[in-house]
């Protein structure tokens, strides 16, 4: 059997511990495996990489994905009729696409209309596949968001300034209330939750006044500004248009909130986004374990010949659900997760 593998979407640490993953299994079980690059881009225009034992070699702990990826969307760009073609051509007989939301959709489809056997492995650093309790990626990038809170606590304190920290979380806030649960945030702002700009001006106040002089402010990239007046403005890169998936370029109301919170309360704030420093890096040892276990599942999946499936942890367990139902809708924080961040606000 010949097994092709894509990495699409936003990079995230643990792509490669499930590429080795993939091919260590399907080695063993005597197919060959192929790199597809650049994500579905690598099937519409046909760019493939085969992947031995050699390729695959000290892949563990390494971030970024060897195999390059794109936002590629062959069904906004009329590449579906190629994906099937350079699928048939590079003589593959499965493929594990390994993706978000918008890569994994793809898979869906593909599955759904074009009977392509495809599995999929869930990634990104946002968590917020359904049908699956975690993604990898997501433990690196809390980690990181963790370090960094840590980090600006000291100076905070030093100086009795308001910091303000923007994440990453296009849609959810997962990595803003864990890394802020983590690091001891004061105040976390999430598109699930959107509290308003004068409520979170007056915890800060309430906070100061019992004898805080500083305060940390987590807020994800998607928290809309929302205001008493029922106002709501989304923050995008000014210049930035949408992407083959219709998504806008995030970035920049960590900038705007903390001109508000200075403004409003008068104390000292700085702003700090941390971007694309999420995504990079080593996996933590949590996330190599979970990509080398999704990994091993989806060329399982593949032995088995159940297309049309993903590799998910539910509990400590692998299981898999189909991408139909990672994809129908978003995970997004529940109330009680954020409630536990609530009750160390202000
Ligand atoms: O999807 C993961 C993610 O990191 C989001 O959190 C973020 O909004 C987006 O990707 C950034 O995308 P890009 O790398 O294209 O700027």
């Amino acid at each position: 059997m010949k097994v092709g593998v894509l990495t699409g979407g936003g990079d995230c640490p643990g792509l490669n511990a499930v590429i080795r993953a993939v091919a260590r299994r399907s080695f063993s079980r005597g197919s060959d495996v192929v790199g597809v690059r650049e994500g579905w881009r690598g099937l519409v225009e046909g760019k493939f990489e085969p992947l031995g034992p050699r390729e695959v070699s000290g892949l563990l702990p390494r971030g970024g994905t060897v195999l390059g990826t794109s936002r590629t969307n062959p069904y906004t760009v009329d590449g579906v009729q190629a994906v099937l073609e350079n699928f048939q051509r590079a003589g593959l007989q499965a493929l594990v696409a390994i993706g978000g939301e918008d890569t994994l959709g793809v898979a869906s489809r593909l599955h759904a209309e074009h009977d392509l056997p495809v599995v999929g492995v869930p990634k990104t650093i946002d968590n917020d596949l359904s049908a699956t309790d975690y993604t990898f990626g997501f433990d690196t990038a809390v980690w990181i968001c963790t370090e960094a809170i840590d980090r600006l606590h000291t100076t905070a304190e030093s100086h009795n300034r308001v910091m303000v920290v923007e994440v990453m979380g296009r849609h959810t806030g997962w990595i803003a209330v864990m890394s802020g649960i983590a690091g001891g945030a004061d105040m976390i702002l999430i598109p699930e939750q959107p509290i308003t700009v004068e409520a979170a001006c007056a915890a800060i106040q309430h906070r100061h006044e019992r004898g805080k002089d500083f305060s940390i402010v987590v807020v994800s990239e998607g928290y809309e500004l929302t205001y008493d007046s029922g106002e709501r403005r989304q923050v995008a890169q000014e210049a930035a248009s949408t992407d083959q998936f219709g998504h806008v370029r995030l970035g920049g109301v960590g900038h705007e909130l903390g001109a508000e919170i200075e403004e409003r309360t008068g104390y000292e704030t700085r702003v700090t986004v941390l971007g694309h420093v999420q995504r990079g890096g080593s996996p933590t040892p949590r996330d190599r374990v979970l990509a080398t276990r999704y990994g091993l599942k989806a060329a399982e999946l593949i032995g088995e010949g159940r297309f049309g499936q993903m590799a998910a942890l539910q509990g400590d367990d692998v299981v898999d659900v189909s991408l139909a139902e990672a994809t129908a809708e978003l995970k997004t924080v529940p109330e009680d997760w954020y409630a536990v961040a609530q009750a160390f606000f202000g």
